[in-house]
């Protein structure tokens, strides 16, 4: 119950235990056009140059930064957590001229701060999280890739915390590249992540497109573009082509990473991303009338947190690392900590994916509860399950 990874959904765990096939077999071959099509929805979006990079999230953020920024080329970073800060790292290591933008912890970006900070400057890049899992913020980005685009600039997101617990709208928000992982509310392991490109992201992977040597056929050019992608594993447009019609050998797929990525993608679908959403939102209030009516508060600004994560302020004289050592070996439930100015001061509990569940929540609230009282702090008898109950009324 902590901020991810989590629980995996047996259904993905069985997906994952299948026999291996050939990168080139047919059925493998339909399993990545299917996946392709699955996160085409999960995404919301129509763009073609939908994908799985093989990695874990930060592999997906790298591909599409590397891909997509020139060294030298501008790119804003509104910060406001630790992968904000990680998305800044990540572009200075492409060789961008980074231009960074912060609010404090716990709050959000308002439209008219990105514009202002668009319009200073003039980016070519805006690179932003979604749900800052450090935080457990959620940007408003409905507005920001039209600001993006009237100032010229492409718009790349991590969504990787919010993806499938939280609306999240590729075409109708306008967004050119985002990345995620399945690890959070898409209920699987990390190791695959999904990404997708708009038409005008591919026109500049396509610019700088180039194809391995003992790779090319006759008719290709020889000559790599001016400026080649700083990586080979995360380069788009090889990439692309692995998984597009020329099946161009890039890496070898990591075959039951696709299994687990398209079981996650299935099950969300079948749920309908609405529902999930719902689910996501209806367990998240049922944590957090638990936690506040055990005396905890909560941190930041609870308008903006995203449903399937909320981070509670550590009591004064509560050992917050006891407490959680308490609960992970007596009940077997893990919650988080957050890092940089957060490590120690908060817990992150989560209840995302699979364990977006009423008995998860219930049980969590109970033995936190017990631990509590335990370690001295004053909590009411049952408190935390009767205030989520009543959510759940
Ligand atoms: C918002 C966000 N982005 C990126 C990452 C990095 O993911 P990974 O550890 O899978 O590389 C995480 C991990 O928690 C995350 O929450």
């Amino acid at each position: 119950m902590g901020p991810g990874p989590i629980t995996v959904d047996p259904r993905v765990l069985r997906a994952m235990s299948a026999q291996l096939v050939g990168q080139y077999d047919p059925a493998m071959t339909a399993y990545m056009n299917e996946t392709q099509a699955l996160y085409r929805e999960v995404f919301r979006t129509r763009n073609e140059a939908t994908v799985l990079v093989d990695g874990t999230s930060r592999a997906g953020i790298e591909a599409a930064l590397v891909s997509l920024v020139h060294p030298g080329d501008r790119v804003l970073v509104p910060v406001f957590g630790r992968f904000g800060h990680l998305l800044r790292e990540i572009a200075e290591r492409c060789g961008a001229e980074v231009h960074v933008r912060e609010v404090p912890w716990g709050e959000v970006f308002t439209l008219e701060a990105i514009e202002q900070a668009v319009r200073e400057v003039r980016p070519h890049l805006v690179a932003m999280v979604q749900g800052d899992t450090s935080t457990t913020m959620n940007q408003p980005l409905e507005g920001v890739g039209e600001v993006c685009h009237r100032h010229g600039a492409l718009l790349y997101v991590d969504c990787t915390a919010s993806l499938g617990g939280n609306a999240f709208e590729m075409d109708a928000w306008e967004v050119d590249a985002t990345t995620a992982g399945l690890q959070k509310c898409l209920g699987g392991p990390s190791g695959s992540a999904p990404l997708s490109l708009s038409p005008r992201a591919v026109a500049v992977v396509d610019g700088r497109r180039s194809v391995e040597a003992g790779l090319r056929s006759d008719d290709e050019d020889a000559a790599p573009a001016p400026v080649r992608i700083r990586s080979n594993y995360f380069d788009l447009g090889m990439v692309l082509d692995y998984w597009g019609e020329k099946r161009l050998n890039h890496h070898t797929e990591a075959t039951t990473m696709l299994y687990g990525a398209r079981e996650c993608a299935r099950l969300l679908l079948e749920e309908g991303i609405g529902n999930s959403i719902a689910r996501h939102r209806l367990h998240g209030e049922a944590v957090l009338a638990g936690v506040q009516a055990l005396g905890l508060e909560v941190f930041g600004d609870v308008v903006h947190k995203m449903h399937n994560v909320v981070a509670v302020e550590i009591p004064a004289g509560v050992d917050g690392d006891a407490v959680r050592a308490e609960l992970l070996h007596d009940y077997g439930i893990e919650i988080g900590t957050s890092f940089g100015p957060l490590a120690g001061r908060v817990w992150r509990i989560g209840s995302m994916g699979y364990n977006a569940r009423k008995d998860a929540v219930l049980v969590t609230l109970a033995a936190l509860e017990q631990v509590l009282r335990r370690h001295g702090a004053r909590v009411g008898a049952g408190a935390g399950c009767a205030a989520a109950q009543e959510v759940y009324a």
